[in-house]
């Protein structure tokens, strides 16, 4: 019965390694928020702004995504966004979130880093106490500025450094290709930090191999176009290079037609490590959970690969080797559990 294989793939220990916060900003959040702050909010309501969220590519959402993040103003609004996402995140069996935030985003409207991180530090302490998940924060550059504008950001989160595990590259895609920031990454690098980049979501394969090779990156942020050419998937293959993939947000930013014509199944065929993550939940119809009925619906996998994606989700992680033994060790042990071995829809039972 695969409703067990899904309950499997829920209940599985598993990390979350691509999600912006900001995206998980759900439209109620932001009408308390900007009703709390005294903001002109340009929506007549919440189903007004869920209606709103019809996109018909990457930048269609970023626009939007932009606007609503200008609810976020103090401590409390980034406190209350983190830990509003922890919570869900808790509910679909996460115990490690390697969390994405854009200060640009924020710093470009006034709002001191300072206030960024305090909030979400306090955010990520509560998540902690209340649900034992363990977080790190993601300090994402937004492609779309200059590299100099990059390398100024990252001047200013420098006395944040021991807050921040690693370093991404998000926002507009074309036209913005890995090759743009050469200096900005040799300089977060030099600073000891794993790095990471949005590569092969809207733009072409050659941008994987760009942050592979001139950006050195530990892992890539989608990459599901690496399926249009042979060589790049190939590599990205053989290399275990990590590809965070996001289905249901590549397919409402139309990167695919619908779940069935994701490239998800042609990854795993060719062995690629793939990780399953929910980007932007508020915008993209839901969290972890949902991203895993979603493709379940679709492609009705067995529990061997739902193991191996959560598997996959831990070991690509930046946590500790003593904590990743120790949530591989539960995940086994979740193999084992009673009823687990109660479907038939798995070679594990055979
Ligand atoms: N920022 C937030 N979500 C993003 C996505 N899916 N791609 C690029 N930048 C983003
Ligand atoms: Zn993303």
């Amino acid at each position: 019965m695969s409703d067990s294989v899904l309950d499997f793939a829920l209940r599985a220990p598993k990390a979350e390694l691509h999600m912006h916060i900001e995206g998980s900003l759900e439209p109620e959040l932001a009408f308390a928020l900007a009703q709390r702050n005294g903001i002109d909010f340009p929506f007549a309501s919440v189903d007004a702004l869920r209606a709103a969220y019809d996109f018909s590519n990457l930048q269609s959402f970023l626009d939007l995504y932009y606007a609503c993040a200008d609810v976020l103003r103090t401590e409390q609004d980034f406190h209350d966004l983190m830990l509003a996402y922890l919570r869900r995140a808790h509910a679909d069996g996460v115990v490690r979130a390697e969390v994405m935030f854009d200060p640009q985003t924020h710093t470009a409207r006034g709002i001191p880093m300072q206030v960024v991180f305090d909030g979400f530090l306090a955010g990520i302490a509560a998540g902690e106490k209340e649900y034992g998940i363990s977080t790190g924060l993601i300090l994402c550059f937004l492609r779309h500025l200059s590299e100099d504008e990059c390398l100024a950001t990252l001047e200013e989160a420098k006395p944040f450094m021991q807050h921040v595990l690693a370093f991404g590259l998000d926002s507009s895609e074309v036209g913005h290709p890995p090759s743009k920031f050469v200096r900005l990454y040799a300089a977060c690098r030099a600073l000891g930090k794993p790095v990471v980049a949005h590569a092969g979501e809207e733009g072409p394969p050659a941008f994987i191999t760009e942050a592979l090779d001139l950006l050195k990156v530990n892992r890539i942020d989608h990459g599901v176009r690496s399926v249009d050419d042979p060589a790049v998937l190939e590599r990205v293959a053989r290399e275990r290079v990590p590809l965070t993939v996001c289905p249901l947000s590549n397919v409402r930013l139309c990167v695919f037609d619908d779940m069935r014509q994701h490239s998800l199944p042609k990854l795993l065929a060719a062995g690629a490590c793939v990780t399953i993550n929910s980007d932007d939940p508020a915008y993209f119809g839901g969290y972890l959970g949902d991203n895993i009925r979603a493709v379940q619906a679709a492609f009705n996998f067995d529990r061997t690969v739902w193991y191996q994606l959560a598997r996959n989700s831990i070991d690509a992680s930046f946590a500790s080797t003593a904590d990743k033994a120790r949530w591989l060790a539960t995940l086994d042990a979740s193999l084992c559990a009673p009823g687990a071995a109660s479907d038939s829809n798995g070679p594990l039972d055979e």
